[in-house]
């Protein structure tokens, strides 16, 4: 047993001593620059760390968006092109019954597109909507409908395009996001009893997209709107409040993003932290 364990501890002193093993090889330091842009290092140039991009607002990193330091290599490898391009928008044409002013191919940030409905149709939406910096379209989603059935036509959002027409009870609907672009929300939904729709309107994400603190906000406001007030301490610090009435109940969600450009070790911070939370 002895000798067994002698074994494996001196196995594991050489594997410290030979640098390829070990990973301790440090990664080139060129070809990393991106254009209009910068990067940032987690650990220098070590064995591990992580190289993320930053763009100015309305922009995003192209190709990559990071690359992280393996054996000696970065990963990706850099390639010739790192540029940061000019953030677009999901393409609006999956509309039905109506147009889209101007028609393009891709719509960049800040462009603004118009909407109207062919005759017979009734409107629902904005009738304007600019693309933002975040990579989503402002307002809500336009809807030309001329529809009797039990609920309402539900639209497709822009960078989709939707299977289903018909919208009776049990009725199904069933999005796909152009190339590229990933589905958030309910993929399918299915037409209720009460005239309403199962899950929540999809919404086509690129690698870019991100969630604004005022769109979190209201993702948290529509649920917690009627139990939340505000208040305001003696110094002026501004804070929310909830109230319940005694016996009263609220189920409030937390939800942690775990898409890749969260590093596992900030997730696990961010885990902590929420089980503190929940403690106090
Ligand atoms: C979008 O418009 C804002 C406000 O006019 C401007 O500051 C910004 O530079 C524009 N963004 C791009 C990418 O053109
Ligand atoms: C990387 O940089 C070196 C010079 O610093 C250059 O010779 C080489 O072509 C570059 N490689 C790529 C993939 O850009």
């Amino acid at each position: 047993m002895q000798s067994v364990l002698f074994g494996s501890l001196f196995f594991l002193v050489i594997l410290n001593h030979c640098p390829f093993l070990n990973g301790a090889v440090s990664c080139p330091n060129n070809n990393l620059s991106i254009k209009d842009g910068s990067f940032t290092l987690s650990k220098s140039y070590n064995d591990g760390s992580v190289l993320r991009y930053v763009c100015p607002v309305g922009f995003y990193p192209h190709p990559v968006k990071k690359r992280q330091c393996k054996y000696g290599q970065w990963d990706p490898e850099p390639t010739s092109k790192r540029e940061c391009r000019k953030v677009t928008c999901p393409n609006p044409r999956g509309m039905e019954n109506g147009v889209v002013i101007p028609t393009r191919k891709i719509y960049y940030v800040n462009d603004t597109t118009k909407y109207r409905c062919n005759s017979d149709y009734t409107f629902r939406g904005s009738a304007t909507r600019e693309c933002q910096a975040n990579g989503k379209w402002s307002g809500g989603t336009p809807i030309c409908s001329r529809n009797t059935d039990h609920c309402p036509d539900p639209g497709t959002p822009p960078g989709a395009s939707r299977k289903g027409n018909i919208f009776n009870i049990d009725d199904k609907v069933t999005y796909t996001c152009d190339k590229n672009l990933k589905l958030i929300g309910s993929k399918v939904r299915v037409c209720q009893d009460g005239g309403l729709w199962s899950g929540k309107e999809p919404e086509c994400y690129a690698d870019f997209t991100y969630d604004t603190p005022g769109e979190v906000a209201e993702a948290f406001g529509s649920s917690l709107k009627t139990t939340v007030t505000m208040y305001e301490e003696s110094a002026g610090q501004a804070g929310k409040q909830i109230r319940l009435d005694k016996g009263g109940k609220l189920d409030i969600y937390v939800a942690l993003d775990a898409s890749d450009s969260i590093e596992e070790a900030d997730f696990d911070k961010a885990k902590d932290i929420i089980k503190k939370l929940i403690k106090r």
